[in-house]
Protein backbone atom coordinates (compact mmCIF):
# COMPACT_ATOMS: atom_id res chain seq x y z
CA UNK A 1 0.00 0.00 0.00
CA UNK A 2 1.02 3.64 -1.10
CA UNK A 3 2.08 5.77 1.76
CA UNK A 4 0.64 9.32 1.96
CA UNK A 5 4.10 10.67 1.71
CA UNK A 6 4.94 8.72 -1.21
CA UNK A 7 1.61 9.93 -2.90
CA UNK A 8 2.46 13.29 -1.42
CA UNK A 9 6.13 13.11 -3.15
CA UNK A 10 4.74 11.70 -6.74
CA UNK A 11 2.60 14.92 -7.01
CA UNK A 12 4.88 17.14 -5.96
CA UNK A 13 7.18 15.79 -8.58
CA UNK A 14 4.48 15.80 -11.22
CA UNK A 15 3.82 19.14 -10.29
CA UNK A 16 7.65 20.40 -11.11
CA UNK A 17 7.48 18.39 -13.89
CA UNK A 18 4.14 20.25 -15.23
CA UNK A 19 4.69 23.65 -14.01
CA UNK A 20 8.55 24.30 -13.24
CA UNK A 21 8.40 24.95 -9.59
CA UNK A 22 7.17 23.88 -6.37
CA UNK A 23 3.43 23.86 -5.01
CA UNK A 24 2.41 24.94 -2.27
CA UNK A 25 1.17 22.24 -1.09
CA UNK A 26 -0.53 19.03 -1.86
CA UNK A 27 -4.14 17.31 -0.85
CA UNK A 28 -6.69 13.90 -1.30
CA UNK A 29 -9.48 13.66 -1.32
CA UNK A 30 -11.08 10.25 -1.54
CA UNK A 31 -13.60 8.12 -3.87
CA UNK A 32 -16.76 6.89 -2.28
CA UNK A 33 -18.99 4.08 -2.15
CA UNK A 34 -22.21 4.49 -0.94
CA UNK A 35 -23.42 1.56 1.81
CA UNK A 36 -27.35 2.40 0.64
CA UNK A 37 -29.14 5.46 0.04
CA UNK A 38 -28.93 5.19 -3.79
CA UNK A 39 -30.58 8.50 -5.32
CA UNK A 40 -31.89 9.43 -2.08
CA UNK A 41 -29.45 12.63 -1.87
CA UNK A 42 -31.51 14.91 -4.19
CA UNK A 43 -34.56 14.00 -3.10
CA UNK A 44 -33.74 15.45 0.36
CA UNK A 45 -33.25 12.31 1.71
CA UNK A 46 -30.65 9.78 3.65
CA UNK A 47 -27.19 8.33 2.41
CA UNK A 48 -24.73 6.00 4.20
CA UNK A 49 -21.35 6.46 2.54
CA UNK A 50 -17.79 5.22 3.32
CA UNK A 51 -14.55 6.82 1.76
CA UNK A 52 -12.05 4.57 -0.32
CA UNK A 53 -8.38 4.21 0.35
CA UNK A 54 -8.54 5.54 -3.69
CA UNK A 55 -7.70 9.23 -3.52
CA UNK A 56 -7.37 12.44 -6.11
CA UNK A 57 -4.13 14.14 -4.82
CA UNK A 58 -3.98 17.60 -6.05
CA UNK A 59 -0.44 19.73 -5.95
CA UNK A 60 -1.74 23.31 -5.83
CA UNK A 61 0.32 26.77 -6.18
CA UNK A 62 -0.98 30.24 -6.70
CA UNK A 63 0.14 32.73 -9.38
CA UNK A 64 -0.08 36.16 -10.23
CA UNK A 65 -0.52 36.55 -14.05
CA UNK A 66 -4.23 35.96 -13.57
CA UNK A 67 -4.16 32.73 -15.48
CA UNK A 68 -5.28 29.13 -14.22
CA UNK A 69 -3.20 26.26 -15.67
CA UNK A 70 -3.99 22.23 -15.04
CA UNK A 71 -2.41 19.41 -15.85
CA UNK A 72 -3.18 15.30 -15.13
CA UNK A 73 -0.65 12.76 -14.35
CA UNK A 74 -3.90 10.53 -15.89
CA UNK A 75 -4.19 12.76 -18.72
CA UNK A 76 -0.91 13.48 -20.49
CA UNK A 77 -0.69 15.83 -22.92
CA UNK A 78 -4.18 17.44 -22.18
CA UNK A 79 -2.64 20.04 -19.96
CA UNK A 80 -5.24 23.34 -19.69
CA UNK A 81 -3.65 26.93 -19.78
CA UNK A 82 -6.03 30.16 -19.68
CA UNK A 83 -6.66 33.11 -18.15
CA UNK A 84 -9.30 32.65 -15.14
CA UNK A 85 -11.57 35.60 -16.93
CA UNK A 86 -12.04 33.33 -19.67
CA UNK A 87 -13.56 30.33 -16.83
CA UNK A 88 -17.15 29.37 -18.07
CA UNK A 89 -19.35 26.62 -17.80
CA UNK A 90 -17.91 23.85 -20.50
CA UNK A 91 -14.87 25.89 -20.79
CA UNK A 92 -12.51 23.68 -20.39
CA UNK A 93 -14.23 20.63 -20.43
CA UNK A 94 -13.59 16.69 -19.87
CA UNK A 95 -11.56 16.24 -17.14
CA UNK A 96 -10.32 19.37 -16.57
CA UNK A 97 -13.74 20.93 -16.43
CA UNK A 98 -14.06 19.85 -12.64
CA UNK A 99 -11.06 21.39 -10.94
CA UNK A 100 -11.96 24.54 -13.59
CA UNK A 101 -15.05 24.45 -12.27
CA UNK A 102 -13.84 25.29 -8.38
CA UNK A 103 -11.84 27.66 -9.34
CA UNK A 104 -14.36 29.56 -10.99
CA UNK A 105 -15.93 28.94 -8.00
CA UNK A 106 -14.15 30.31 -5.78
CA UNK A 107 -12.12 32.62 -8.58
CA UNK A 108 -12.38 35.83 -6.14
CA UNK A 109 -10.14 34.24 -3.65
CA UNK A 110 -7.83 33.71 -5.98
CA UNK A 111 -6.99 36.72 -8.41
CA UNK A 112 -3.98 35.74 -9.32
CA UNK A 113 -4.56 32.81 -10.71
CA UNK A 114 -3.83 28.73 -9.79
CA UNK A 115 -1.58 26.17 -11.09
CA UNK A 116 -2.85 22.56 -9.99
CA UNK A 117 -1.53 18.98 -11.03
CA UNK A 118 -3.81 16.32 -10.04
CA UNK A 119 -2.82 12.88 -9.72
CA UNK A 120 -5.50 9.96 -8.92
CA UNK A 121 -6.15 6.52 -8.37
CA UNK A 122 -9.85 6.64 -8.37
CA UNK A 123 -11.35 4.96 -11.00
CA UNK A 124 -13.47 6.70 -14.16
CA UNK A 125 -17.04 6.24 -14.69
CA UNK A 126 -17.25 3.31 -12.29
CA UNK A 127 -19.55 4.84 -9.80
CA UNK A 128 -17.22 5.23 -7.34
CA UNK A 129 -17.20 9.10 -7.46
CA UNK A 130 -14.06 9.89 -9.01
CA UNK A 131 -15.11 13.12 -10.14
CA UNK A 132 -16.45 14.35 -6.26
CA UNK A 133 -12.51 13.22 -5.08
CA UNK A 134 -11.38 15.77 -8.34
CA UNK A 135 -13.44 18.74 -7.05
CA UNK A 136 -12.99 18.04 -3.32
CA UNK A 137 -9.09 17.94 -3.33
CA UNK A 138 -9.55 21.32 -5.60
CA UNK A 139 -11.42 23.01 -3.47
CA UNK A 140 -9.73 22.23 0.05
CA UNK A 141 -6.89 23.21 -1.89
CA UNK A 142 -7.84 26.70 -2.23
CA UNK A 143 -9.51 26.80 1.27
CA UNK A 144 -6.45 26.19 2.89
CA UNK A 145 -4.50 28.39 0.94
CA UNK A 146 -6.80 31.32 -0.09
CA UNK A 147 -10.42 31.30 1.59
CA UNK A 148 -9.67 29.66 5.57
CA UNK A 149 -13.24 30.89 6.47
CA UNK A 150 -14.78 28.55 4.55
CA UNK A 151 -16.81 25.65 6.10
CA UNK A 152 -16.74 22.11 5.44
CA UNK A 153 -20.24 22.59 4.37
CA UNK A 154 -19.09 25.20 1.99
CA UNK A 155 -16.56 23.62 -0.15
CA UNK A 156 -19.60 20.52 -0.25
CA UNK A 157 -21.07 23.20 -1.86
CA UNK A 158 -18.29 24.58 -3.93
CA UNK A 159 -17.45 21.35 -5.16
CA UNK A 160 -21.34 20.29 -6.10
CA UNK A 161 -21.91 23.81 -7.80
CA UNK A 162 -18.56 22.53 -9.86
CA UNK A 163 -20.24 19.73 -11.04
CA UNK A 164 -23.40 20.98 -11.43
CA UNK A 165 -23.36 24.31 -13.19
CA UNK A 166 -19.90 24.51 -14.74
CA UNK A 167 -19.45 20.28 -15.97
CA UNK A 168 -23.54 20.32 -16.37
CA UNK A 169 -23.56 17.00 -14.59
CA UNK A 170 -27.09 17.54 -12.02
CA UNK A 171 -25.72 15.31 -9.03
CA UNK A 172 -26.80 15.93 -5.13
CA UNK A 173 -24.27 16.50 -2.57
CA UNK A 174 -23.83 12.27 -1.59
CA UNK A 175 -20.48 12.61 -3.44
CA UNK A 176 -18.78 15.62 -2.19
CA UNK A 177 -20.29 15.09 1.48
CA UNK A 178 -18.76 11.47 1.36
CA UNK A 179 -15.47 12.55 0.05
CA UNK A 180 -15.04 15.65 2.62
CA UNK A 181 -16.76 14.37 5.67
CA UNK A 182 -16.24 10.33 5.75
CA UNK A 183 -13.63 8.90 8.58
CA UNK A 184 -11.64 6.16 8.85
CA UNK A 185 -13.49 3.11 10.34
CA UNK A 186 -16.99 4.43 10.04
CA UNK A 187 -19.68 4.67 7.50
CA UNK A 188 -21.28 8.55 6.96
CA UNK A 189 -24.80 8.42 7.96
CA UNK A 190 -26.22 12.28 6.27
CA UNK A 191 -29.28 13.78 6.45
CA UNK A 192 -28.82 15.50 3.22
CA UNK A 193 -31.62 18.20 4.09
CA UNK A 194 -30.34 19.85 7.54
CA UNK A 195 -26.81 18.24 6.49
CA UNK A 196 -26.91 16.79 10.28
CA UNK A 197 -24.17 13.90 10.01
CA UNK A 198 -22.96 10.91 12.80
CA UNK A 199 -20.13 8.83 12.22
CA UNK A 200 -21.41 5.30 12.51
CA UNK A 201 -18.71 2.76 13.03
CA UNK A 202 -18.32 0.04 10.78
CA UNK A 203 -15.46 -2.18 12.02
CA UNK A 204 -15.99 -4.83 8.99
CA UNK A 205 -12.58 -6.99 9.61
CA UNK A 206 -13.85 -7.43 13.37
CA UNK A 207 -16.82 -8.40 11.70
CA UNK A 208 -14.43 -11.44 9.61
CA UNK A 209 -16.11 -9.60 6.56
CA UNK A 210 -15.55 -7.30 3.45
CA UNK A 211 -16.81 -5.21 1.16
CA UNK A 212 -16.03 -6.03 -2.37
CA UNK A 213 -16.03 -3.71 -5.04
CA UNK A 214 -16.71 -5.15 -8.63
CA UNK A 215 -16.57 -3.25 -11.48
CA UNK A 216 -18.46 -4.19 -14.28
CA UNK A 217 -16.26 -2.28 -16.94
CA UNK A 218 -19.60 -0.71 -18.39
CA UNK A 219 -19.28 3.28 -17.80
CA UNK A 220 -21.84 5.92 -17.44
CA UNK A 221 -21.40 9.81 -18.03
CA UNK A 222 -24.19 11.30 -15.65
CA UNK A 223 -23.89 14.55 -18.06
CA UNK A 224 -25.65 12.66 -20.42
CA UNK A 225 -27.05 9.77 -18.78
CA UNK A 226 -30.62 8.93 -17.51
CA UNK A 227 -29.56 10.41 -14.08
CA UNK A 228 -31.27 13.69 -15.09
CA UNK A 229 -34.58 11.91 -16.33
CA UNK A 230 -34.49 10.41 -12.88
CA UNK A 231 -34.39 13.60 -11.00
CA UNK A 232 -36.88 15.14 -13.36
CA UNK A 233 -39.26 12.20 -12.67
CA UNK A 234 -38.63 12.13 -8.88
CA UNK A 235 -39.45 15.96 -9.21
CA UNK A 236 -42.39 15.54 -11.05
CA UNK A 237 -43.43 12.63 -8.32
CA UNK A 238 -43.29 15.17 -5.83
CA UNK A 239 -44.78 18.44 -6.96
CA UNK A 240 -48.10 15.69 -7.81
CA UNK A 241 -47.67 14.46 -4.38
CA UNK A 242 -47.94 17.97 -2.76
CA UNK A 243 -44.92 17.93 -1.07
CA UNK A 244 -41.60 19.96 -0.70
CA UNK A 245 -39.45 16.49 -1.43
CA UNK A 246 -39.67 12.48 -2.08
CA UNK A 247 -38.21 12.75 1.53
CA UNK A 248 -41.32 13.94 2.91
CA UNK A 249 -43.54 11.49 1.91
CA UNK A 250 -44.22 9.22 5.16
CA UNK A 251 -44.63 5.83 3.43
CA UNK A 252 -45.67 3.40 0.49
CA UNK A 253 -49.12 3.88 0.88
CA UNK A 254 -49.19 7.92 0.62
CA UNK A 255 -47.92 7.10 -3.00
CA UNK A 256 -51.45 5.49 -4.19
CA UNK A 257 -52.46 9.32 -5.69
CA UNK A 258 -49.58 8.90 -7.85
CA UNK A 259 -51.39 5.91 -9.75
CA UNK A 260 -53.45 7.84 -11.86
CA UNK A 261 -54.03 4.71 -14.40
CA UNK A 262 -51.60 6.53 -17.34
CA UNK A 263 -48.39 5.38 -18.01
CA UNK A 264 -46.57 8.07 -16.43
CA UNK A 265 -48.33 8.00 -13.90
CA UNK A 266 -47.18 4.11 -13.09
CA UNK A 267 -43.66 5.31 -13.91
CA UNK A 268 -43.61 8.11 -11.29
CA UNK A 269 -44.91 5.84 -8.58
CA UNK A 270 -41.96 3.40 -9.44
CA UNK A 271 -39.76 6.01 -9.01
CA UNK A 272 -40.96 7.52 -6.10
CA UNK A 273 -41.36 4.17 -4.70
CA UNK A 274 -37.72 2.99 -4.92
CA UNK A 275 -37.12 6.65 -3.05
CA UNK A 276 -39.58 6.07 0.03
CA UNK A 277 -38.41 2.56 0.40
CA UNK A 278 -33.99 3.22 0.19
CA UNK A 279 -34.70 5.89 2.90
CA UNK A 280 -36.10 3.04 4.92
CA UNK A 281 -33.19 1.22 4.22
CA UNK A 282 -30.74 3.62 5.33
CA UNK A 283 -32.07 4.40 8.52
CA UNK A 284 -32.72 0.60 8.64
CA UNK A 285 -29.22 0.14 8.01
CA UNK A 286 -27.98 2.83 10.58
CA UNK A 287 -30.54 0.60 13.54
CA UNK A 288 -28.78 -2.60 12.43
CA UNK A 289 -25.19 -1.15 13.01
CA UNK A 290 -25.60 0.50 15.76
CA UNK A 291 -27.90 -2.07 17.68
CA UNK A 292 -26.22 -5.14 16.53
CA UNK A 293 -23.00 -4.12 15.82
CA UNK A 294 -22.89 -6.76 13.39
CA UNK A 295 -22.53 -5.95 9.55
CA UNK A 296 -23.43 -8.87 8.59
CA UNK A 297 -27.57 -8.12 9.17
CA UNK A 298 -27.09 -5.73 6.89
CA UNK A 299 -26.90 -7.82 3.82
CA UNK A 300 -30.27 -8.26 2.97
CA UNK A 301 -31.00 -4.80 3.01
CA UNK A 302 -28.37 -4.45 0.39
CA UNK A 303 -29.96 -7.00 -1.59
CA UNK A 304 -33.44 -5.30 -1.53
CA UNK A 305 -31.90 -1.92 -2.65
CA UNK A 306 -30.66 -3.66 -5.39
CA UNK A 307 -34.00 -5.11 -6.47
CA UNK A 308 -35.50 -1.65 -5.82
CA UNK A 309 -32.81 0.29 -8.39
CA UNK A 310 -33.04 -2.47 -10.79
CA UNK A 311 -37.25 -2.87 -11.00
CA UNK A 312 -38.43 0.70 -9.53
CA UNK A 313 -35.91 2.52 -10.11
CA UNK A 314 -34.97 0.93 -13.73
CA UNK A 315 -31.02 1.85 -13.77
CA UNK A 316 -28.99 -1.25 -13.30
CA UNK A 317 -27.87 -3.26 -16.20
CA UNK A 318 -27.79 -6.76 -17.13
CA UNK A 319 -23.85 -6.76 -16.00
CA UNK A 320 -24.66 -5.75 -12.68
CA UNK A 321 -27.68 -7.96 -12.20
CA UNK A 322 -25.68 -11.03 -13.32
CA UNK A 323 -22.67 -9.40 -10.33
CA UNK A 324 -25.49 -9.33 -8.09
CA UNK A 325 -27.31 -12.29 -8.53
CA UNK A 326 -23.84 -14.53 -9.24
CA UNK A 327 -22.23 -12.90 -5.77
CA UNK A 328 -25.90 -14.37 -3.96
CA UNK A 329 -25.65 -18.02 -5.31
CA UNK A 330 -21.90 -18.14 -3.93
CA UNK A 331 -23.22 -17.06 -0.14
CA UNK A 332 -22.28 -13.39 -0.11
CA UNK A 333 -24.46 -11.69 2.42
CA UNK A 334 -25.53 -9.46 0.38
CA UNK A 335 -24.75 -7.47 -2.89
CA UNK A 336 -26.27 -4.25 -4.92
CA UNK A 337 -25.28 -1.79 -7.26
CA UNK A 338 -24.05 1.62 -6.32
CA UNK A 339 -24.29 5.35 -7.93
CA UNK A 340 -25.78 6.89 -10.16
CA UNK A 341 -26.47 3.89 -12.17
CA UNK A 342 -26.71 2.71 -15.97
CA UNK A 343 -23.38 1.08 -15.65
CA UNK A 344 -20.53 1.15 -12.86
CA UNK A 345 -19.97 -0.95 -10.06
CA UNK A 346 -21.48 -3.20 -7.46
CA UNK A 347 -20.80 -3.80 -3.76
CA UNK A 348 -20.66 -7.03 -2.53
CA UNK A 349 -20.54 -8.46 1.40
CA UNK A 350 -18.93 -11.50 1.68
CA UNK A 351 -17.32 -13.62 4.40
CA UNK A 352 -13.59 -13.09 4.50
CA UNK A 353 -12.60 -16.55 3.72
CA UNK A 354 -15.72 -16.70 0.73
CA UNK A 355 -14.30 -13.98 -0.92
CA UNK A 356 -12.30 -15.28 -3.70
CA UNK A 357 -15.29 -18.07 -3.85
CA UNK A 358 -17.41 -15.30 -4.91
CA UNK A 359 -15.05 -13.54 -6.92
CA UNK A 360 -14.29 -16.75 -9.03
CA UNK A 361 -18.01 -17.26 -9.22
CA UNK A 362 -18.55 -13.73 -10.69
CA UNK A 363 -16.26 -13.87 -13.01
CA UNK A 364 -16.54 -17.38 -14.31
CA UNK A 365 -20.51 -15.70 -14.68
CA UNK A 366 -18.95 -13.11 -16.82
CA UNK A 367 -16.92 -15.05 -19.05
CA UNK A 368 -20.20 -16.98 -19.57
CA UNK A 369 -22.56 -14.35 -20.59
CA UNK A 370 -19.43 -12.66 -22.93
CA UNK A 371 -19.32 -9.77 -20.94
CA UNK A 372 -15.35 -8.30 -20.15
CA UNK A 373 -14.00 -9.14 -17.24
CA UNK A 374 -15.06 -8.10 -14.11
CA UNK A 375 -12.69 -5.86 -12.00
CA UNK A 376 -12.41 -5.99 -8.28
CA UNK A 377 -11.19 -4.57 -5.65
CA UNK A 378 -12.25 -3.90 -1.28
CA UNK A 379 -13.47 -0.92 0.43
CA UNK A 380 -11.84 -0.50 3.27
CA UNK A 381 -13.77 2.37 5.11
CA UNK A 382 -10.75 5.36 4.95
CA UNK A 383 -10.19 8.78 5.72
CA UNK A 384 -11.68 12.09 4.25
CA UNK A 385 -9.83 14.44 2.06
CA UNK A 386 -6.90 16.28 3.88
CA UNK A 387 -3.90 18.04 3.15
CA UNK A 388 -0.95 15.67 2.83
CA UNK A 389 1.79 18.59 3.37
C1 LIG B 1 -24.32 10.02 -8.37
C2 LIG B 1 -24.55 11.46 -7.92
C3 LIG B 1 -24.97 11.51 -6.44
C4 LIG B 1 -26.09 10.55 -6.14
C5 LIG B 1 -25.79 9.18 -6.72
C6 LIG B 1 -26.95 8.22 -6.59
O1 LIG B 1 -23.20 9.49 -7.73
O2 LIG B 1 -23.40 12.20 -8.11
O3 LIG B 1 -25.30 12.83 -6.08
O4 LIG B 1 -27.31 11.06 -6.60
O5 LIG B 1 -25.45 9.23 -8.10
O6 LIG B 1 -27.17 7.92 -5.27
Amino acid sequence: MTTDAELEASARAAFAAAFDGEPEGVWAAPGRVNVIGEHTDYNEGFVLPVALGQTTRAAVARRTDGRVALASVQHPGQRVELDLADLSPGTPDGWAGYPAGVVAELRERVPGGVSVLVDGDVPAGMGLSSSAALSCSVALALRDLAAPQLTTADLVDVARAAENDFVGAPTGILDQSASLLCTAGHALFLDTRDRSSEQVPLDLAAAGLVLLVVDTGTTHSHATGGYGDRRRECERAAERLDVPALRDVPDVAALAPLDDGTGEGSVLLRRARHVVTEDARVLEVVRLLRDTGDPRAVGPVLTAGHASLRDDFQISTVELDTCVAAALEAGAEGARMVGGGFGGSAIVLVEDASVDRVTEVITRRFREEGYSAPRTSLAVPSPGARRLS
